[in-house]
């Protein structure tokens, strides 16, 4: 049993990295007790900013130091696995960043590892926890919705190339585009809402007019001039249930639309209601009297979604239970973007068969 204070040890320090160290430190049965990157005066700059008494020089020794309990991994996505398996193996909890793995083959290799090891694994999804997602679940819990039959989630970036030519843009090291990046956040939010049904067949397709051309490039990440640009800018895709629900996801970095907003959105359509997400907004509708009934749905107070996430984490730490954002829910996204990749690739539809 892991007992409090939690002795967190950061894997990462870059720009994630240091969201997840401000955010620790405000929470009082963690101890950040030491970081590493592998561009170490980074993890040193950090170290001073977050007042971690210990740098090590890699994940490997960090994750030799038997007094620390658990571990925040926020690296690019080709080391997701490597990482957590030897975490796993070493006995710490998990707290694992999106995408759970570059492919699904290495997202199942961890959770065969997480199965073995008896530890937590969490995935980040931070946009369960905001404020407007935590008021829907509430209302999709009390039946207002009824039966959700059809969905449709998307993030259409018009000008959000992250890191033009680093890891970002390089399927080797991220797995692809906008799809593994932002679509997962939006992937892993509409099956939670939809009740995780079990997705059974993927039809889709992937572009890059953009990314090629040097065009489209956004604010996060920095650019490598000298690096590459082989993935997607934009996903459109649809996902199949096997309840008969569907889902119908599209994303980009840059594209030509002319959206009011670029925020994420999500339209839920239920057997008795509607809810549609778009931001940090929601909107319930129903039918009475055969008249459409709108009306806005109000946030939920509460702390903010990256401090309600590292709270679920400490609490399944301490308390030895599963996260909702489990390994499982990382691995079927795996299986479902993969499946996006694999219709696009070969023109077909790509059926999902379950173990
Ligand atoms: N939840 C979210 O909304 C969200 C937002 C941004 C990024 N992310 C995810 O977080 C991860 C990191 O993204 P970022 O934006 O912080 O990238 P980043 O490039 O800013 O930072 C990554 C850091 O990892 C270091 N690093 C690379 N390989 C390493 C290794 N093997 N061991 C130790 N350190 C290593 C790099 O030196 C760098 O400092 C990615 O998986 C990304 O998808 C999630």
């Amino acid at each position: 049993m892991t007992h409090s204070p939690i002795r967190l040890g950061m894997i990462g320090a870059g720009g994630i990295g240091k969201v997840h160290m401000e955010v620790f430190e405000g929470i009082p049965e963690v101890e950040l007790a030491a970081v590493t990157d592998i561009y170490l005066p980074l993890a040193q700059k950090r170290a001073q900013e977050h007042h971690i008494p210990v740098v090590y020089g890699s994940p490997g020794e960090l994750l030799k130091d038997e007094s620390i309990d658990a571990v925040v991994i926020a690296v690019p996505n080709q080391s997701h696995a490597p990482l957590a398996i030897e975490a796993l193996q070493r006995g710490k909890h998990v707290l694992l960043e999106k995408p759970m793995a570059i492919d699904s083959e290495s997202a199942k290799a961890i959770v065969e590892e997480k199965l073995k090891s008896g530890k937590v694994l969490m995935m980040a999804h931070q946009m369960r926890w905001s404020a407007i997602s935590r008021a829907i679940k509430q209302k999709i819990d009390k039946g207002d919705v009824g039966t959700i039959y059809n969905a449709k989630a998307g993030w259409m970036r018009k000008k959000g190339i992250p890191g033009w030519g680093s890891w970002f843009t390089r399927k080797d090291q991220s797995g692809g585009g906008p799809l593994i990046d932002i679509g997962v956040h939006m992937l892993d939010l509409a099956l939670y809402f939809m009740g995780n049904p079990k997705p059974i067949s993927v039809y889709g397709s992937t572009y890059a007019e953009f990314g090629p051309q040097k065009q489209g490039i956004g604010t996060w990440g920095t650019p490598n001039w000298e690096g590459y640009y082989d993935v997607e800018d934009l996903a459109s895709a649809l996902i199949k249930m096997d309840n008969g629900s569907t889902l119908a996801l599209d994303v980009s970095w840059a594209a030509h639309v002319a959206a009011l907003t670029e925020d994420p959105y999500l339209h839920l359509m239920g057997t008795q209601g509607g809810i549609t997400l778009y931001g940090s907004s929601g909107r319930y509708v129903t039918h009475a009297n055969d008249e459409v009934i709108e009306s806005d749905i109000q946030p939920l107070e509460g702390e903010m979604d990256r401090t309600l996430l590292s709270r679920h984490f400490v609490e399944c730490v301490l308390e030895g239970r599963e996260p909702i954002t489990s390994a499982i829910t990382g691995y079927t996204n795996n299986r479902i973007l993969d499946a996006i990749y694999e219709s696009s690739r070969t023109g077909h539809e790509v059926k999902l068969h379950w173990e």
